[in-house]
């Protein structure tokens, strides 16, 4: 009998390990874009304006229509981006994600407005030294994916992070071009340096406000930044090897912008992936019946198994 729910489980572990396959399957589609090339080694200096579908997964989220903080498509149904864009005021009534448009003032044929049904704050985020900067918005409807309209990728885990070599990494937004500047009207990228934690908590940098959770980007020098309206926008770097985006970082925040020994500060994505998952999960009514579905199928298993032994 022990045998046999040893098998069992086996089974059981079986069918959820294809289950799994087959959204790994479904992410194997994240972080391509269908329209624009890989990126190329040469330095952008001071940032230019994004070619149309350059960064499929980058949205606008805005409040009554006005663009406030930048995010990211992780699948059809959730946008991840910053805690603090939503802690005022995290009703998420008169906010709307638009997807697939570069240039914010003219709706082209392949913007995708959607309404947010709810927003996901994390519970652990901290006003004052902005650990935790994330949140999750689920939208009212899915985005449907085209070349305009697609998912980032995620790292399964830090480990993951580390050994996929990440070796350029683009900041995107609608954010100002000058600190106390107005936001843009066209999505701008900059390629941005990692740089170490430990370099960035040098006494005249952040001086050990960095936490684990948090990545600096940038130059030493300054120059080229994310800045106001960048918020919850994505950091993200592009993997020779998989030749395709992960998303490393979300714009947190910076002591103004583009100042020296002042780089970025991005919440570290790959700490969150499980966070992300258990919360997009938990409200998630296809991955409800899903899990009925394993059950109803290992009880079926179990039944079985009895009648043949
Ligand atoms: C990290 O993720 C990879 C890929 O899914 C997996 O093979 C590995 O076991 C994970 N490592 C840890 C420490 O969880
Ligand atoms: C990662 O980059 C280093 C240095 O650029 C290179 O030597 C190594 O082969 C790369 N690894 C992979 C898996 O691409």
């Amino acid at each position: 009998m022990e045998c046999k729910i040893f098998i069992l489980n086996l089974l059981v572990l079986g069918i959820i390990t294809l289950n799994h396959y087959g959204c790994a399957a479904e992410v194997s589609g994240c972080g391509q874009r269908p329209l624009v090339d890989a990126p190329g080694g040469s330095r952008i200096v001071g940032g230019q304006i994004a070619p149309e579908g350059a960064w499929p997964w980058q949205v606008s989220i805005q409040r009554g229509f006005f663009h406030t903080c930048g995010g990211s498509v992780l699948d059809s149904h959730w946008v991840v981006s910053a805690a603090h864009c939503f802690y005022d005021d995290p009703s998420p009534l008169n906010l709307q994600v638009l997807a697939g448009q570069q240039f914010l003032l003219n709706m082209g044929q392949h913007a995708q407005y959607r309404s947010v049904k709810k927003i996901v704050i994390h519970s652990d985020y901290s006003d004052l030294t902005f650990d935790n900067d994330i949140a999750l918005l689920q939208l009212s409807k899915p985005l449907q994916f085209t070349n305009y309209v697609q998912p980032v990728c995620t790292f399964a885990n830090q480990t993951e992070e580390e050994k996929l070599n990440l070796s350029m990494c683009f900041i995107t937004g609608w954010g100002a071009t000058a600190y106390e500047g107005p936001t843009e009207v066209n999505l701008r990228e900059a390629e941005v340096q990692l740089i170490l934690r430990e370099t960035c908590n040098q006494l005249g940098w952040y001086y050990g406000t960095i936490t684990p959770n948090m990545v600096c980007a940038g130059y030493e020098e300054g120059g080229i930044d994310t800045c106001q309206g960048d918020s919850g926008g994505p950091l993200q770097c592009y993997s020779e090897e998989q030749d395709r985006f992960y998303l490393l970082g979300l714009t947190s925040f910076g002591s103004e912008c583009a100042r020296p020994k002042k780089p970025g500060v991005y919440t570290r994505a790959s700490m969150y992936t499980d966070w992300m998952h258990r919360k997009a999960k938990s409200s998630s009514p296809a991955l409800v019946v899903h899990a009925i579905f394993i059950h109803i199928t290992a009880v079926l298993t179990t039944l079985w198994m009895l009648t043949v032994a």
